[in-house]
């Protein structure tokens, strides 16, 4: 797989102000989908649109970076090659629909315009590939849609319609800045199993800007976990989820579910013997480990919390244990044996 994207110590300032975003570093590989996470105000978007060169450049300024797309620096092409690249390689989602369509234009004239400007299709020619976008996005009916303005359309419906705009020269990377927290749960999900379905079908690479961290467990393959202008974590969704190691990306992990809470600290506190985290992934999830390990080892395990979760599409389960008596070694091992990862926490 090659690296397709390249940002590299990227420095961003508005006017006379400080850095907003400061020596960023990340790198996607083609095919790749990419979560981009973090407090709001940490330079995602910022950073996306830098890609494309979209922030306002009379405010803008870049004191250090690079940002390789293809062999060329986007910080340094011309306008003339900026037009090129923008919709025809990158295509780029924003957070809210409306903004992104034009409200007096049809559905057709909305794909059919970028079809014109960079495939140079007209008329039944560009209709047919308006049809087979729409198609592809899960639209019902799609003929009878091209005329639909965009207020006639559901948020759903204008959503997919940006990414069948998004998709029609065939990019080679979709960014999507928040492309589903405007929609509801429902429809976010097949938002999002398109986005996937398009990721395995089509070769997309995707960078996915998100806050909901479902999204990222079921649809992305790597992180990055923006803090305050800075990539502070970064690798595959697996290991990041299951072991987070830096502050804000255990607050985001840990977010929804009780495992760091503090009633959750204060059931630690008083629980009897070691503390462990176990976490396994596959098959394992769904094996009756505990019970034969007991046995094996005259352990007594108590749960003090657990969850399953899918991360893409493999389950994976994180278990937290008190355990008293027994070998406690004899218990480690079997753990270990059958491809348990093992965190003692006390
Ligand atoms: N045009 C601008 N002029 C000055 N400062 C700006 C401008 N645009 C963004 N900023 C600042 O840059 C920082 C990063 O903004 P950005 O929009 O990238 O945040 P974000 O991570 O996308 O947040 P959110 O999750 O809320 O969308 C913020 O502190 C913001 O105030
Ligand atoms: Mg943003």
């Amino acid at each position: 797989m090659n690296e397709l994207l390249r940002i590299s110590n990227l420095s961003i300032c508005f006017d006379r102000g400080p850095r907003v975003v400061d020596s960023l570093s990340l790198a996607i590989r083609t095919g790749q989908t990419l979560a981009l996470v973090g407090e709001s105000g940490s330079g995602k978007s910022i950073s996306a649109l830098s890609v494309l060169r979209l922030l306002d450049e009379r405010h803008v300024r870049y004191p250090t970076g690079e940002i390789h797309f293809q062999g060329e620096d986007m910080l340094k092409v011309s306008e003339k090659r900026l037009r090129q690249i923008r919709g025809r390689k990158i295509s780029m989602i924003f957070q809210e629909p409306m903004t992104s369509l034009n409200p007096l234009h049809t559905v057709e004239k909305q794909i059919g315009e970028t079809l014109a400007l960079h495939k140079g299709l007209r008329n039944s020619a560009a209709r047919k590939r308006c049809i087979e976008l729409l198609e592809l996005v899960g639209i019902r009916d799609p003929e009878s849609r091209l005329s639909s303005y965009p207020h006639q359309l559901s948020g759903g419906q204008k959503q997919r319609v940006g990414i069948a705009r998004a998709l029609a020269c065939r990019p080679t990377i979709l960014l999507c800045d928040e492309a589903t927290s405007a929609l509801d749960p429902q429809t976010t999900q097949s938002v999002l199993r398109l986005l996937a379905d398009i990721n395995r079908e089509l070769g997309l690479t995707i960078v996915l800007i998100t806050h909901e961290m479902d999204v990222v467990r079921r649809v992305c393959d790597r992180v990055a976990v923006m803090d305050a202008g800075r990539v502070v974590e970064m690798g595959p969704v697996s290991e990041v989820f299951l072991h987070p190691q830096h502050p804000t990306t255990r607050d985001f992990v840990f977010e929804s579910e009780s495992i760091d809470s503090e009633e959750m600290q204060e059931d630690l506190q008083k629980a009897k013997g070691r503390i462990m985290r176990l976490t396994f992934k596959g098959d394992a999830t769904y094996k009756p480990l505990l019970g034969s390990v007991a046995r094996e080892s005259g352990v007594d395990f108590s749960i003090l919390s657990g969850r399953i979760d899918h991360i893409k599409d493999t389950p994976y389960g994180q278990l937290t244990l008190s355990l008293v008596g027994g070998d406690l070694d004899v218990a480690m091992n079997a753990l270990k044996a059958a491809d348990v990862h093992v965190e003692v926490l006390r």
